[in-house]
């Protein structure tokens, strides 16, 4: 309370040296109201959005929008039971995540692209699941949001599967990498040469 009384005639002070009367007041005052209800629209339309999103599988993506890794094609992504998925709304996708199913953690795409050739030919013996872990070995989001939702969307999913039982990434080192696996509550298990690998614990 004492600080309040002791600022007022500070701030007022302030204003008459910035040339300002201090009746402007109620104007500063509506003008932050109206600052206000911008920022309550647009938190409502960014929670609007998330809400009408769907993760759904794709048969192909933009491989030159992909900034982690560019140089796989299509039919890198599709083969040996790897899949393409993205958060979709209003016709649109806004983010995209490609899958590999191994066994084993992989330190780079080499071994990637071994490890789930090999739970892919394991599983053709065996039965149609391939690998029991789900590589998450690029992401990238074309709305602000998109990036934790579809990493939630695909926990939810991997969570309900029977026979997935850990979500790892094949991360390039980056801070953004780190920033963004971390704060979606990832843990940091492995760093390679080229690469990281954080893992989303799948309890069921
Ligand atoms: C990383 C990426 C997928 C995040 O998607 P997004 O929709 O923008 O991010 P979200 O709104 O879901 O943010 C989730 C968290 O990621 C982190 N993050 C997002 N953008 C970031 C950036 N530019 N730099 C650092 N951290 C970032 C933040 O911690 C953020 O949490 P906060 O908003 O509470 O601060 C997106 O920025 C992107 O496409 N990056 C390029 C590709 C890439 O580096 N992919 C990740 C490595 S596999």
């Amino acid at each position: 309370m004492k600080l309040k009384k002791k600022l007022k005639p500070r701030i007022k002070a302030r204003l008459r040296k910035m040339g300002l009367k201090t009746k402007l007041r109620p104007q500063i005052g509506a003008r932050i109201k109206k600052n206000k209800e911008i920022i309550n629209k647009n938190i409502d339309n960014f929670f609007d959005w998330i809400k009408g999103a769907e993760l759904i599988e794709l048969k192909e993506c933009n491989v030159n929008e992909d900034p982690v890794r560019p140089e796989l094609d299509n039919i890198f992504r599709r083969s040996y039971g790897r899949k393409i998925f993205g958060v979709k709304y209003m016709g649109e996708i806004h983010a995209v995540m490609c899958f590999a199913y191994t066994n084993e953690v992989p330190k780079n795409v080499i071994e990637l692209d071994k490890f789930s050739h090999d739970a892919f030919l394991q599983s053709a013996q065996r039965d149609q699941n391939v690998g029991q872990i789900a590589i998450a070995y690029t992401v990238w989001s074309k709305k602000k949001g998109g990036g934790k939702l579809i990493v939630n969307e695909v926990f939810k999913k991997i969570k309900k599967s029977n026979h997935l039982n850990r979500l790892i990434t094949l991360s390039p080192l980056t801070d953004m990498a780190t920033r963004f696996h971390t704060s979606n509550g990832a843990k940091l298990i492995q760093v390679n040469d080229t690469t990281q690998n954080f893992e989303y614990i799948v309890s069921k």
